[in-house]
């Protein structure tokens, strides 16, 4: 799973892309017309890179792209997708739009608290879980659907959840 790519960086730690890091720039840049046409995904290089998007990782990204920082963080505060907080380790993302919401999705979001002990947007006490809520992640057909990470999970159920958290737990 992509997560174990990730290494939670503090706030305001200065930042570079390392290398590994900016050699998946470069090869994202040769499929672009422009280096401003990749800002979606290289954002998304910087979240796999530093689990979350700082404002310095932004201005990395700005930076390594030739472009404003106010144009990224336009880009950043639009898509859901990015993390603009610290999160943990495993991010949970429970869908609670209609077709999920018909098939039990608050039920499973609160399941996921109380075995956490976590409400909404926040994150264990350990840093191994945050729980969040989410509009659709284009998982109708297939509801209630969530994710952790960028790994979908569905159709869920309470025995499922329970089994995905405590593999999730004893690998953590
Ligand atoms: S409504 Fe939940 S994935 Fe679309």
């Amino acid at each position: 799973m992509s997560h174990t790519r990730y290494r939670v960086m503090e706030a305001g730690e200065a930042r570079r892309f390392p290398p590994e890091a900016m050699a998946r720039i470069e090869k994202i840049l040769t499929r672009y017309p422009t280096k401003q046409a990749a800002l979606l995904p290289v954002l998304w290089v910087a979240q796999e890179t530093w689990g979350w998007i700082s404002k310095e990782a932004g201005e990395e990204v700005a930076r390594v792209l030739d472009l404003p920082p106010s144009h990224v963080d336009g880009v950043l505060t639009f898509y859901t997708m990015y993390n603009l907080r610290p999160v943990g380790k495993h991010l949970l993302q429970v869908c609670t739009s209609i077709s999920c919401h018909l098939n039990g999705a608050e039920s499973l979001l609160e399941r996921c608290g109380k075995r956490l002990g976590i409400g909404l947007e926040e994150t264990t006490a350990d840093g191994k879980f945050t729980l969040v809520e989410v509009e659709c992640i284009a998982g109708c057909d297939r509801a209630p659907s969530m994710m952790v990470n960028d790994q979908y999970f569905e159709p869920m159920d309470a025995g499922k959840l329970d089994a995905l958290l405590d593999r999730l737990s004893r690998e953590a």
